[in-house]
């Protein structure tokens, strides 16, 4: 009788329950069944090597190995060792207990020698195995604290195949991986940039102070070297915490992508992903013959900081529309589509003209009208439509450029973005979203009532800047964030003035 036992696939982000049969009979060959990849195939060599150096018997005869179910597709080194162990229970060189149901799951790479090497994807497994009722879940020693992240199974740190089959012959017990106390609190990177240092630009900090609290997206436009990159790059220094629920949806998203840094089983830090504008479009938003997720699932939770914005190619930036509205983006692969979540505040800079200084008093603008005409051409209206904050960012004056006086710390505005960001917390709670940004229309019924003088505000607004109708449930979000800055239960007619300012002039 063939044996059974159980492993995971990564499917984009989640994970399926893959049965590995192991059969010999007569016969030489070392066959792998089941739509496996360039990497399982490969498995036959490294599992056939890392038996015999691990003073275990390989079998001599015919050796099938299965992989169901059949049509799906597996990818990766990951099956080494379950395919070992099913070869080894099969030659009762491990004990055979036959269950129907995973209690146990195996997943790992092999080296020649015999000890395992760290995968992808483990957290997406782990949390795969919880909701199946695993008890065990035997996994690369360095892969343990990842595997540990979510409450569930019993995790057991394997150095090698050697230690794996003591173990499970009752031989040499491995004990199971406890997971170190995680903590998230004041982990946002200490950047060298500090706001402190940017002179002057007060709209435009403002405006990302705004940003940072609700997860809004930006649009800074301003002549060269007035500051854009120095302050797009200073964002990260007034993001707010990861809360434990961002920090497992990131983690899992970077594993998948094999991105996890190695000392590193959580990510604890807000991503700030800034792509060259030569980035192509499966770069950016995911894909491949394996699909995989791209940088705006990288910066999930996170910044995209998009410099230089009319440089990249009109198409690509297309490409981010659908994502921006729903929060994710959907890889077609060959069976179906994938989704990968895509939460970003998208944070774009850019110069009014090729040369940057179409709109500058000092300097005389080198470009064509249709030069003009065709750079801002290259971001939509649609586009446009979906940033909602808007903020110049003029050439500051020699005297600011020269005094030494200190802006206002990144410390000190980070800590009303936390505040802000922790009321959002609570208004959220056990709706999946965490910030104003993500509210669905119903939602900001609920949350963003305003009084009557703040509706005459808006209805003229709407009326005379032509406002869409995006435009406008847009701008009240980004009113419950600035309401929310200052504590505010009401939204005031003040907050919606101040997010109006923040759209987009009409030309
Ligand atoms: N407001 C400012 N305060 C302090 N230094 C500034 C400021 N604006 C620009 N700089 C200096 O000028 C350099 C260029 O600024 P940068 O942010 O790259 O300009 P931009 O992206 O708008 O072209 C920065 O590295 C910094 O040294
Ligand atoms: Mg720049």
């Amino acid at each position: 009788m063939a044996t059974k036992i159980f492993t995971m696939a990564i499917i984009g982000l989640d994970s399926e329950l893959v049965e590995v049969e192991a059969d010999t009979s007569g016969g030489t060959h070392f066959l792998i069944v089941g739509l496996p990849d360039a990497a399982v195939m490969e498995a036959k060599e490294r599992v056939r090597s890392a038996i015999k150096n691990s003073s275990l018997y390989f079998p001599r005869g015919k050796t099938v190995v299965n992989l169901a179910p059949a049509d799906l597709k597996k990818q990766g080194p990951s099956f080494d060792l379950p395919i070992a162990v099913s070869i080894l229970k099969r030659t009762n060189q491990i004990p055979d207990t036959f269950a129907e149901r995973p209690k146990e799951l195996f997943a790992g790479e092999l080296s020649l020698d015999g000890s395992l090497r760290p995968i992808s994807g483990i957290l997406a497994m782990a949390m795969a195995a919880k909701k199946l009722g695993v008890e065990s879940f035997y996994v690369p020693a360095s892969n343990a604290p990842e595997a540990s992240l979510v409450p569930g199974p019993n995790v057991f740190p394997v150095n090698n195949l050697e230690q794996l089959v003591n173990h499970l012959s009752g031989k040499e017990i491995i004990e199971p991986f406890t997971s170190s106390d995680i903590n998230l609190k004041n982990q946002t990177s200490q950047t060298e940039y500090d706001f402190a240092y940017i002179k002057g630009q007060e709209h435009a900090k403002r405006a990302l102070e705004i940003a940072a609290a609700g997860a809004h997206n930006m649009l800074m436009s301003g002549p060269p070297g007035s500051g854009k990159t120095l302050l797009s790059r200073a964002l990260p220094s007034i993001l707010p915490d990861l809360t434990l629920d961002e920090a497992l949806e990131i983690t899992k998203i970077y594993s998948v992508a094999d991105q996890l840094p190695a000392d590193q089983p959580l990510m604890t830090e807000r991503p700030f992903r800034s792509p060259h504008h030569t980035a192509s479009g499966v770069s950016l938003v995911g894909g491949g013959t394996w699909p995989r997720p791209g940088e705006i699932s990288l910066a999930h939770r996170g910044v995209l900081f998009l410099d230089e914005f009319p440089e990249f190619e009109r198409q690509v930036l297309e490409n981010l529309r659908q994502p921006m509205e729903d929060g994710l983006v959907t890889v077609s692969r060959v069976a179906g589509t994938i989704p990968f979540p895509a939460k970003f505040m998208l944070i774009a800079a850019r110069n009014p003209c090729p040369c940057g200084y179409s709109n500058d008093p000092y300097t005389n603008c080198s470009c064509s009208p249709v030069q003009i005409i065709n750079y801002n051409k290259k971001i939509s209206g649609p586009l446009l439509d979906r940033i909602d904050l808007h903020a110049d960012v003029p050439k500051i004056k020699f005297e600011k450029l020269q005094s030494d006086e200190l802006g206002e710390s990144s410390k000190d505005i980070r800590a009303r973005v936390q505040a802000s960001r922790t009321i959002q917390e609570n208004r959220f709670k056990n709706t999946g979203i965490f910030t104003n940004s993500e509210m669905s229309n119903q939602q900001i019924k609920h949350f963003c009532s305003t009084d009557k003088e703040s509706q005459a505000i808006l209805r003229q607004a709407v009326e005379q800047l032509h406002l869409s109708a995006r435009a406008y449930f847009r701008i009240l979000k980004l009113s419950r964030t600035i309401a929310d800055l200052e504590a505010a239960d009401e939204i005031l007619s003040k907050h919606v003035a101040e997010a109006l300012q923040y759209r987009p002039r009409v030309e």
